[in-house]
């Protein structure tokens, strides 16, 4: 089956996921962040690996957040080292299983180097259509959103817009996030309850999963534990109850 742009929700799934919880992971092991930072990007492998299995067709993963720079320096130089890490690992693989990569977020800001290896990521699995595989690094909803603002003021300076057409649909189009649709649900581990700047304008009608689990410790089974709590919900999108709609009726 294609992955095609504008796709309706539905199964397969759109699951978008805050990885959180690295620091506390090595913490309680009396080990440094940067072994915590490892690891999760180890639970990223099991879990892109999962998701086919569990009807998953979307994965968008939170890396990396504009607020993240406030950190201490070798923790950025160790979050900024894990793309590299994830990729010379697993390109070939994605390449190979099908799946497209896309990076979301601000590439400026980032070193040359990584700027590159993002931009190969996604050259070499441009033709892919099975899965996609989008990592926010260096994203912000909120700068994303200044962003997609911007850009639309140059158009209309430029004359290639008009303010009357903007529209929620046009908005979406300047997002980096542009072209596909938005997550069905998304899941927080590490026990904590919210959103930190993570697909702001996207997330408008997610269903919400927090999880009392460890990003490092994250897997097969507790990506089919947030599902099992997904299916359960019954979405509306802001519209009645089919049942109640039905009796009206
Ligand atoms: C997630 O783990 C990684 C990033 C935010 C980049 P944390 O580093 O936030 O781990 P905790 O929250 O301190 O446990
Ligand atoms: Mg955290």
């Amino acid at each position: 089956m294609a992955l095609s742009p504008k796709e309706p929700i539905g199964t397969p799934l759109h699951v978008a996921i805050v990885m959180d919880g690295n620091g506390r992971w090595a913490k309680r092991r009396g080990l440094p962040r940067t072994l915590g930072h490892r690891a999760g990007v180890e639970a990223l492998k099991r879990t892109v690996a999962a998701a086919p299995d569990l009807n998953i067709r979307s994965l968008t993963v939170f890396g990396f957040s504009t607020e993240n720079w406030s950190r201490p320096a070798a923790e950025v130089a160790e979050l900024m080292a894990l793309p590299r890490r994830y990729f010379e690992s697993d390109l070939a693989r994605l390449e190979r299983d099908g799946v497209r990569v896309r990076a979301l977020g601000r590439r400026e800001g980032l070193s040359p180097d990584l700027q590159e290896m993002l931009a190969e990521a996604e050259a070499r699995t441009a033709g892919n259509d099975t899965f996609l595989l989008q990592i926010a690094f260096n994203y912000g909803g909120q700068a994303d959103i200044a962003d997609a603002a911007r850009k639309f003021a140059q158009d209309v300076a430029d004359g290639r817009a008009r303010p009357a057409d903007m529209t929620e649909a046009t908005f979406a189009r300047y997002l980096s996030t542009a072209d596909f649709p938005p997550p069905d649900l998304v899941i927080r581990p590490s026990g904590e309850q919210r959103l930190s700047n993570f697909l702001l304008w996207e997330s408008a009608y997610s269903e919400f999963v927090f999880q009392d689990v460890l990003w490092p410790d994250y897997g097969k089974d507790h990506l089919a534990a947030a599902l099992a709590e997904y299916a359960k919900r019954e979405r509306r999108f802001g519209g009645a109850v089919t049942d109640d709609v039905l009796a009206a009726g």
